[in-house]
């Protein structure tokens, strides 16, 4: 165990050979998320095992939580005393009207006590949390007698009231103390929503006593290898994990997700359907065509007697109500749909969701309950009242609060940690910023905060660490810290310290970011790569064969199409997996690429010179090697500089349908002299079977040629939309290439 910097040791020296460590001193407080204010002052408070905490009357659950905590960590003995005057050498809690920010609180170590006053008791947790996160690494080392801290003043409050962690128990289920850590966790970086994802295509996980096939059924799935996969929570489990969560003022909302990721329901009651078919629970990941039908009567009986289930259990006053990805397939041909949408005088079936959502949200808010829905609910109209959670992009909140909506960010762009370091890493997430410039004032006060995003299609439970950490303390900071506070390289400084705590904590921790940045230079029409650390304190090796061996410092050159590994290492452990690099050197390496359609700023591939950087797109389409655009086609002109002999064009593109990501129908490949006059020189089609589900990345290369050109183009023809098979239809299609290989000489 590293012991951090600003730990100071100071030992009795008569003691130190011999005795247990009697004393240690804290010189500064490395606090996430950083405080608003933080001033030290001249001067020292001693914090022994055997004090007492003084607390306001209304606060004695506060302090018996204070008093647990610091009992555990420090095996101390901790008294409680009701009352308002501290005594030498006691932790106050004070309850204190005029400070009136529901979550703020002021955290004072003088020389003769510690006192914790805020106007609410949510104020004087986060107080409590602060001192916590004080003296914590100084206890997970030793058990000393006496914490000497520097004497400070905290003055502190959120930047946001909606501070959340989505955790999907569908795709994946967790156990009941695994929640609980999270809430846990959530409480430590004064995180205050658990957004908690509880229905699903791939399984219900909330018992139900109106509909106990729901559980019976809906929580199962059969998956391809025959076995079951499922599991659920009882109401007295979710009862004891609101009331666990409510003791570390973290709300649960629960989602339960309408009309469409609804296939585990539709399993257990096959009415609830326009089809009435029997389905299974899904086992694979995507976006399925049965959702609820929306005309008849049957399906909102069962989603009230649903809810009020779910109101009874659930204390917050919001329930999200999902509302993304619903499929319209089903509606477009069931005569129960067609006749709701005639009655009720709607124009299609974009208005049907809306007034489905409508009708749910008016049934909740006579009960007491605001909808909460991912920002589709703002298709078509959305209900008075909503609040929506904008996730593809900022610009579902954006438009929501622009209307006058209040507004939950949590764009795929920066919150989404199901997504690798490659596509978000921590400084990313570092520096999101909820409120979009575009909004005015008043506007922005509409935006209540923040999520990040744990789905779990890829992350069984014991990945859910290494996905969550160390990101969300960056989220956590973006969520509560003043902007002009924030500081990432001084954030950076403090996560490094805040390891040792997690480590003690059996937090399993994943990456900051990719270890290495890879650079590739073109010198004299070569490619050199350089490697460099992007994360403190690894290092780096190149695999070949079976050795390791240091990078050479001119960089690598590569010769053709190759691959390149590297091993990262950090205090001698491996750091992440290895590194794989594909590379390919060739004539277009490095030159300018002119774009006739831009691509999508979520798939930049580096931007620019993405086509020709040399480094191609890998198995995962998020790699940030891989240029996309949507519903358009892909055309791209390079100028060689001068004539030259083209033998041969190729293009790589990704397939992956169940992400709406297709082949484009044909890539046609031009020449020309002058950059006016074009001739084809080849068009190449693919035979990659369109309704299949794996990933794929499909080579598109003309025949070897002999072409004298110094232009040369190529048009990649979207396929626009998603074909009527598919399970979300009539949607813009992706199209991803990586990269433009040209072989000329
Ligand atoms: C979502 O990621 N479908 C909200
Ligand atoms: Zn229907």
């Amino acid at each position: 165990m590293n012991i951090p910097s600003w730990v100071v040791c100071t030992f009795t020296l008569a003691l130190a050979a011999c005795s247990p460590i009697e004393e240690r001193e804290v010189t500064s407080y490395e606090l996430i998320p950083q405080p608003a204010e933080l001033n030290y002052s001249q001067g020292q408070f001693i914090l022994t095992p055997n004090f007492t905490v003084v607390h306001s009357p209304e606060l004695e659950k506060e302090a018996l939580f204070l008093k647990e905590l610091l009992e555990n960590m420090w095996g101390a003995s901790v008294s409680l005393l009701s009352g308002l005057k501290p005594e030498e050498g006691c932790v106050q809690l004070l309850l204190d009207a005029s400070l009136t920010e529901e979550e703020a609180y002021l955290l004072e170590v003088s020389q003769s006590h510690i006192s914790i006053s805020a106007g609410s008791d949510k104020g004087v947790f986060y107080g409590i949390q602060s001192l916590r996160q004080m003296i914590e690494p100084v206890l997970l080392l030793d058990k000393p007698d006496r914490i000497y801290l520097k004497t400070v003043t905290i003055k502190d409050a959120p930047r946001f009231k909606h501070r959340g962690m989505l955790l999907d128990c569908c795709r994946h289920f967790m156990e009941v103390d695994f929640v609980k850590r999270y809430i846990d966790l959530l409480s430590q970086y004064k995180m205050n929503v658990l957004h908690w994802h509880l229905t699903e295509d791939q399984g219900w996980r909330i018992a139900i006593d109106a509909y106990p096939k729901l559980t019976e059924v809906g929580a199962w799935r059969t998956e391809a290898d025959s076995s079951q996969y499922g599991g659920f929570y009882s109401k007295d489990q979710i009862r004891d994990i609101v009331s666990y969560a409510q003791e570390r003022k973290v709300m649960i909302i629960p989602e339960i997700e309408l009309p469409g990721h609804s296939t585990a329901a539709i399993a257990a009651y096959p009415w609830l359907s326009c089809t009435g078919d029997t389905i299974p629970v899904q086992h694979e990941w995507g976006v399925f065509q049965d959702i609820y039908c929306a005309g008849q009567e049957e399906t909102f009986e069962f989603m009230e007697t649903v809810l009020l289930e779910v109101i009874e259990l659930f204390p917050a006053p919001y329930i999200h109500i999902g509302g993304d990805e619903a499929p319209k397939t089903r509606w477009e041909v069931c005569t129960h749909c067609q006749q709701r949408i005639a009655t009720v005088g709607l124009k299609d079936e974009h208005e049907l969701q809306s007034w489905f959502i409508e009708r749910i949200g008016k049934f909740l808010e006579k009960n007491d309950r605001q909808i909460i829905g991912w920002d589709e609910i703002l298709d078509g109209g959305i209900p008075e009242g909503a609040i929506v959670q904008s996730w593809r992009g900022m610009q579902g909140g954006i438009t929501a609060a622009t209307r006058g909506h209040e507004v939950v960010m949590s764009p795929t762009s920066h919150a989404y940690f199901d997504y690798g370091v490659k596509s978000t890493n921590l400084e990313q997430v570092y520096h999101f910023d909820p409120v979009p410039t575009e909004l005015s004032e008043k506007e922005a006060s509409l935006v209540r905060g923040g999520e990040c995003n744990m789905w779990t299609e890829h992350a069984p439970q014991h990945l859910v660490d290494s996905k969550m950490f160390p990101r969300i303390l960056a989220m956590a900071e973006v969520l509560w810290t003043p902007l002009e506070v924030k500081d990432y390289s001084n954030f950076y400084e403090r996560v490094q310290n805040h390891y040792l705590v997690l480590d003690a904590k059996g937090v399993t921790y994943g990456m900051e970011a990719l270890p290495i940045e890879l650079e590739g230079v073109i010198e004299e029409g070569a490619m050199i790569v350089h490697a460099e650390p992007h994360v403190s304190g690894v290092e780096v090796c190149q695999v070949i064969e079976s050795d390791c061996v240091d990078l050479p410092a001119e960089g690598i050159k590569v010769n053709g199409e190759m691959e390149l590994e590297f091993r990262i290492t950090r205090s001698g452990k491996p750091y992440g997996d290895n590194v794989l690099a594909q590379v390919h050197a060739h004539r277009a390496i490095g030159l300018p690429v002119r774009l006739e359609n831009i691509y999508s700023p979520y798939y930049t591939g580096g931007g620019e010179g993405a086509l020709t950087d040399g480094f191609l797109g890998s198995m995962d389409f998020r790699d940030g090697h891989w240029q996309a655009l949507q519903e358009n086609d892909m055309a791209a002109t390079i100028d060689l500089g001068e004539m030259k002999n083209v033998r041969s064009m190729s293009s790589r593109f990704y397939f992956y349908n169940n992400a709406w990501i297709f082949l484009p129908e044909e890539v046609s490949y031009y020449y020309s002299i002058d950059g006016v006059d074009w001739k084809l020189l080849e068009s190449v089609a693919h035979e990659h079977p369109i309704q299949s589900e794996d990933q794929a990345i499909i080579p598109f290369a003309t025949a070897k040629h002999e072409a004298k050109a110094r232009y040369i183009r190529m048009k990649a023809k979207n396929i626009g939309f998603t074909p009527h098979w598919h399970d979300a239809p009539n949607e813009p299609a992706w199209l991803f290439c990586d990269e433009f290989v040209v072989l000329a000489d």
